[in-house]
């Protein structure tokens, strides 16, 4: 299994492009499923859950053609894939592909949106907390469906087809967005989705779905109305740049101190973060390039976080956020409003040195003056890159295993980080 070794204490200078966000090409990539002509995506990130769900999309009949990599293209280029549904063969999405990865789950609404059917196992992704899925199941059956779920397998039917119908969720959820604005573009009428998340990641489906021909009112806002449509047809679409990607890097320059311009960078999805970042005396400029991020000599401040829905503080960037905080020059509180066990990099961080104590859905980081490197185990895609930053800044060598968690969402981090400077090798076998 891969390691990834740092050894902390080198500034970070000069520029990280910032790749396609995973959250936007995951579901767009699921959107395939709702026309039989090609999806052309481009900047697709490469990652271990875009190939993943490449894969799930095959088991249903999607072929996927992905354009090599060109002469003089950077290691970081994103990819373009032509993806095209033309007949589903299948409409079953196993156990053994779906527990690896969440989003898969996802494909649920479009099944049964274009083939009246679905048999989705339930899924697996990070281990942040229960997740469950009943407001999907809920979307689903708003729309018209039949859902039981017999042998770990979510069983939908719509045989006459899906209806509009309205929608109101009890609490803000990304996925359950995702799943009743897919099953909604083809439903037959209109369809209300109130308490719709605002993830950008959402509008960038929903802008794609437009161009292929969906009728959607309200993007970007909490209340989404779709018209329903008999057929979508092909589109291009370029994936939005990952604002978790960049707020990370930008957390890892705070940590490490230096001057790095992350190029592509999108300062409108980050406001939030952008703020808390200005507040802990990191400077954060915007260019025409991206965001310029720098910290020379001032030390960080303690600043309080809770984590939202956006425009809120997101969850994804908790535990970055933690890292930089346990060597603030005080105390901070971070809370977690989203998943109700996402602290588990507390302990490992805890290893490096940093004072941090847990009292409900709050952690108390009491910034320390130095921490010292240590072996670390990487618990999920987010709490692993927070490890990462805290060894950019410890003393010593840090050596996080189990990096797989990080190759699921990062794509590139090695080669991003060196190329700033960093002290960062990936260690095979
Ligand atoms: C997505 C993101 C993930 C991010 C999360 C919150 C992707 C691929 N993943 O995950 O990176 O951390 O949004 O921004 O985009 N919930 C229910 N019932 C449901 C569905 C969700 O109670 O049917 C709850 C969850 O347990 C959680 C909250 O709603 O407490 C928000 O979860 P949700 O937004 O659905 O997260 P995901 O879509 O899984």
């Amino acid at each position: 299994m891969d390691r990834i070794r740092i050894r902390g204490g080198n500034k970070l200078n000069g520029s990280i492009e910032i790749s396609g966000a995973k959250n936007a090409a995951l579901p767009l990539m699921i959107v395939s499923l709702l026309t039989p002509e090609t999806l052309t995506l481009h900047n697709v990130p490469r990652l271990v859950d875009v190939l993943r769900l490449q894969k799930i999309l095959g088991n249903h009949g999607v072929d996927i053609m992905t354009a090599g990599k060109r002469a003089g293209q950077a290691a970081t280029a994103g990819e373009t894939l032509r993806i095209s549904a033309k007949t589903i063969v299948d409409t079953t999405a196993p156990y053994d592909l779906v527990s690896k990865m969440r989003a898969s789950f996802w494909v649920l609404g479009p099944l049964i949106a274009r083939c009246g059917e679905a048999k989705v196992s339930l899924p697996g992704g990070c281990a942040i907390g229960t997740r469950p899925v009943d407001m999907h199941l809920l979307a689903m059956e708003k729309l018209g469906a039949v859902c039981d779920i017999e042998n770990g397998y979510v069983i939908a039917r719509a045989k006459k087809g899906l209806k509009g119908g309205h929608i109101a969720f009890s609490k803000v959820s990304v996925g359950a967005t995702h799943a009743a604005l897919m099953a909604a573009v083809l439903a037959d009428g209109d369809t209300i989705i109130e308490n719709a998340a605002t993830e950008p990641e959402i509008g960038d489906v929903a802008e794609c779905l437009v161009k292929m021909g969906a009728k959607i009112e309200g993007i970007h806002s909490r209340t989404l109305k779709i018209t329903g449509v008999t057929s979508l047809h092909g589109a291009e679409h370029t994936v939005i740049p990952d604002r978790i990607e960049t707020g990370t890097y930008a957390m890892a320059v705070g940590m490490a101190g230096g001057d790095v311009t992350l190029r592509g960078a999108r300062a409108d999805t980050l406001d939030n973060v952008v703020l808390t970042m200005q507040r802990a005396g990191i400077a954060v400029d915007k260019t025409n390039e991206g965001l310029r991020i720098r910290r020379n000599g001032s030390g960080i401040l303690p600043v309080d976080v809770t984590t939202d829905p956006f425009p809120g503080f997101p969850t994804d960037l908790q535990a970055q956020f933690m890292g930089l905080m346990t060597m603030a020059q005080g105390t901070s509180h971070i809370r977690e409003t989203i998943f109700e066990n996402r602290f588990m990099h507390v302990q490992e961080l805890a290893r490096l040195g940093a004072d941090i104590h847990l009292h409900g859905d709050m952690a108390e980081v009491r910034g320390v003056r130095k921490l010292t490197g240590a072996d670390v185990m990487a618990t999920d895609l987010r709490a692993s890159v927070s490890l990462v930053i805290a060894g950019l800044a410890a003393e010593g060598e840090t050596m996080l295993h189990r990096v797989y968690h990080l190759d699921r969402g990062f794509e590139a981090l090695e080669e991003k980080l060196s190329a700033c400077g960093a002290d960062v090798t990936r260690i095979s076998g």
